[in-house]
């Protein structure tokens, strides 16, 4: 398994992240037992690296994760978790205010049977609660030896500037990584959010890389994605996230490189995103360990930089204002 550094820090992760979302997730997750040989099949495979979230599954997927990391030895895994989602009724329960992050990480420490945190992340950008709150609650974290380093997830472009900024000012810890959608079905990210994430020395970690699944080649196009199928159940948010004409031509050409250099639909797919400049780790799920075991093959073989032009090329990607503005007008400068 090939590794990197997480941004510009000295932390060094598995270019394969387990995400554990599937963790006693009804319907398109996994039970105990396969959440287990998920997890041992990707560390006996050289994988250090394991995402999950207080919210996944009501903290069963923090607790199946601590019970499958028994026996596995604590100090050589890089563990993240992430809070922000509401986790209770209550007014406080919810968000990045003080109060609710110190409450969120003592709950995931519990959970995970762990007392500290490697990558503790922000879910989400929170709209109330001023940024220097949000920055001086993670860096207190960080000082009482119960998180190692941050990170966030799902900002905008300018949200992680300006955090970072503040915490310039304030002298404290700053985000090394951002954790957000990215892959070949949307590649949103591009536009802003990876750029600002070079300019910031933050590691890119790629989540939902097979798009859900869609990747894998195992839709049909014309018939629609089985009740049953992962998509099928959670068709009000992938339907319109990832359902596309154009997204069923480029998994046709994710399907043809595979057959062409003898890999699977997924090697390819994460293969893609792991050449992207900024990208550190692509965050793999997987319901059975059949299925990590196939992913955990794009941790060692890259795609070449012939085939990785022509997954991007399959439907240009539109740039938008203002980089074609700068595209068509650049010479005047130079
Ligand atoms: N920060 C955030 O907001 C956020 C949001 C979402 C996810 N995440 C993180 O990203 C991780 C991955 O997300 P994801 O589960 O959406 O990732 P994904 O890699 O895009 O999709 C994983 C799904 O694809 C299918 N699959 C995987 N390998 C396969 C194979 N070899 N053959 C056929 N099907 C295969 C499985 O679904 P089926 O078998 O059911 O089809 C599996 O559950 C999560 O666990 C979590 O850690 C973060």
């Amino acid at each position: 398994m090939k590794l990197r550094y997480l941004g510009r820090s000295g932390l060094r992760v598995s270019r394969i992240c387990l995400g554990t979302m599937t963790f006693g997730m009804e319907g398109w997750g996994c039970d105990q037992d396969e959440a287990t040989k998920i997890t041992n099949a990707f560390i006996e495979s050289g994988g250090n690296f394991i995402d999950t979230a207080d919210m996944y599954s009501a903290g069963v997927s923090e607790e199946m994760l601590g019970t499958a990391l028994t026996g596995h030895s604590r100090d050589d895994l890089v563990l993240a978790t992430k809070c922000w989602f509401r986790m209770k009724p209550t007014a406080n329960a919810k968000g990045l205010s003080r109060k609710h992050i110190c409450e969120a990480l003592e709950a995931s420490l519990r959970r995970l049977g762990t007392d500290y945190i490697d990558l503790y992340q922000v879910h989400g950008p929170d709209p109330f609660t001023p940024m220097e709150e949000t920055m001086r609650a993670l860096d207190d974290l960080v000082r009482a030896g119960k998180v190692r380093y941050i990170g966030c997830s799902n900002y905008f472009a300018w949200q992680m500037v300006k955090a970072n900024s503040i915490s310039a000012q304030l002298n404290t810890e700053r985000f090394i990584s951002g954790q957000h959608m990215y892959n070949l079905l949307r590649r949103d990210v591009e536009r802003e959010i990876l750029p600002a994430c070079v300019d910031q020395g933050m590691g890119m970690l790629c989540w939902s890389p097979l798009a859900g699944g869609m990747l894998c080649g195992k839709y049909d196009a014309e018939a629609g994605p089985e009740k049953d199928s992962r998509v099928g159940l959670r068709s009000a948010i992938d339907l319109p996230r990832y359902w596309r004409d154009e997204s069923f031509s480029i998994i046709r050409k994710v399907v043809e490189i595979a057959e062409e250099t003898d890999r699977t639909p997924s090697q390819v797919a994460l293969g893609w995103l792991l050449q992207q400049p900024g990208v550190t780790a692509v965050i793999a799920g997987a319901r059975t360990q059949q299925q990590i075991e196939s992913s955990l093959i794009a941790g060692e073989w890259d795609v070449t930089d012939e085939k990785v032009e022509q997954l991007s090329n399959v439907v240009p990607f539109d740039e938008g204002y203002p980089r074609d503005w700068i595209n068509t007008t650049f010479s005047n400068i130079e």
